[in-house]
């Protein structure tokens, strides 16, 4: 028996949008009172709520009576939400003037998370992902993405990939897990960068495979991390073992989008210094522009040209970061409402990066809008005017969450 929800004050469908390029607000489709028929973990249609309670006279209705507007639920495409431990002493030393690079550099950054990390057990890094978890389907978030990156070993990469499929497995929302044994070069590894990526290969991807503990790797092509060369060998043999790619590059220096670009990743991550070299290049692949707003607020540095990706034709999607160094706030909603004012963003570009262009950034083609046969992951806030959501940056929290048509945790 179908359920008929609603009816919403407006309802943003997000399906009719153009899959790539600038957006803008008056092509947003709005259905007034709108009403959504979910039939098991799908929708089954949508439209004006008074229509379909006509057409569907069957439907159990579970009727709203405040002011909701509600859209697809929000997908946050890059989270580090698996790790232990706290980095509150990075940001003093930044905001006291030592870089993010310096620090790395002097022993801190990444790798004091891989000490905390490690020092948590399996158990004890699933429940912190859970809590965070949580937090984020409490902002209306039903589908994340989660790294691993904070083992650095082939048995503490395993232990941080089984705690999160533990968790995905656990929560409402839909996790994406996704490898990055590549964060760094750790600094008990017995031997060179290209040694390690090798025993990653020959050691970590069996088991991943054995375990379907993740169907994605990423690498961070950094000064402190991986060179462009040593990225391009490796994720080339990636690509080979049939995994998706996806890549952290050009936030402090460039190189990384190109490697994106010639493997074929799905996305590239981070491009706080992209410019028209880079930019061009995305424009011209089918690589989606994942911009990280959480760690140009986290860090000070300057934002992704996400006006320039948009106007060059990406399909640039908008996520978090969520991680205790560069991005430790976790909230997607008040960065992507900023980012927003800094670069000039639509508000359809901003929704469409965190649900339907977010969505595609994990290859994900059955959410992310809502419309017949998508699932049901829907959220609605209460107002009467979805301008509010961004406008109020981020204070103006999720009242309703659905996932996969069902009410989500205690939203
Ligand atoms: O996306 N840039 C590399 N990785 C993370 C930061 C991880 C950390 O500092 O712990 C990022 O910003
Ligand atoms: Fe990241």
């Amino acid at each position: 028996m179908p359920t008929l929800i609603g009816p919403f004050r407006q309802l943003l469908p997000l399906d009719n949008l153009p899959e790539r390029g600038a957006i803008r607000d008056d092509q947003l489709v709005i259905i007034e009172e709108g009403g959504i028929l979910v039939e098991g973990e799908k929708v089954a249609a949508i439209g004006p709520f008074a229509q379909l309670r006509a057409d569907h006279p069957g439907a159990i209705v579970d009727e709203t009576t405040e002011d909701l507007v509600a859209m697809p639920g929000l997908v946050d495409a890059h989270t580090h939400i698996c790790y232990g431990g706290s980095r509150a002493m990075d940001f003093a030393a930044r905001n006291a003037g030592i870089s993010y690079l310096e620090i790395a550099k002097a022993g801190g950054g990444i790798w004091s998370t891989v000490q905390h990390t490690r020092a948590a057990s399996k158990e004890q890094l699933t429940a912190l992902t859970l809590e965070r978890l949580d937090y984020l389907l409490q902002q209306g978030i039903t589908t994340v993405e989660v790294k691993s990156g904070y083992g650095l070993s082939v048995s503490e990469e395993l232990k941080q990939l089984r705690a999160i499929q533990a968790a995905g497995q656990t929560h409402q929302s839909d996790v994406v897990s996704t490898c990055l044994a590549a964060h760094m070069l750790p600094r008990d590894f017995d031997g060179t960068a290209d040694e390690y990526l090798q025993t990653i290969l020959r050691e970590l991807v069996p088991v991943i495979k054995a375990e379907g503990l993740a169907d994605r790797f990423d690498i961070f092509i950094e000064q402190s991390a991986f060179t462009t060369s040593q990225a391009l060998d490796y994720l080339r043999a990636l690509k080979a073992e049939g995994f998706t790619l996806t890549v952290h590059g050009d936030q402090f220096t460039a190189g990384g989008s190109e490697v994106a670009v010639a493997v074929g990743a799905l996305s590239v991550d981070h491009l706080e210094v992209s410019d028209t070299t880079e930019i061009e290049r995305l424009a011209q692949s089918t690589t989606i522009p994942v911009v990280l707003p959480g760690a140009t607020i986290g860090l000070g540095c300057p934002w992704a040209p996400a006006r320039r990706l948009l106007d060059a034709g990406c399909a640039m999607a908008i996520a978090s970061d969520w991680n205790p160094g560069s991005a430790p706030q976790g909230n997607l909603l008040v960065q992507a409402a900023i980012l927003a004012a800094f670069e000039k963003l639509s508000t359809a570009e901003v929704l469409a990066g965190i649900t339907q262009r977010a969505a595609r950034a994990l290859g994900l083609n059955d959410r992310g809008v809502l419309a017949a046969g998508y699932l049901a992951d829907i959220v609605a806030f209460p107002t009467n005017d979805y301008r509010e959501i961004l406008y109020q940056q981020g204070r103006l929290t999720a009242k309703r969450v659905w996932k996969k048509g069902v009410r989500g945790g205690k939203v």
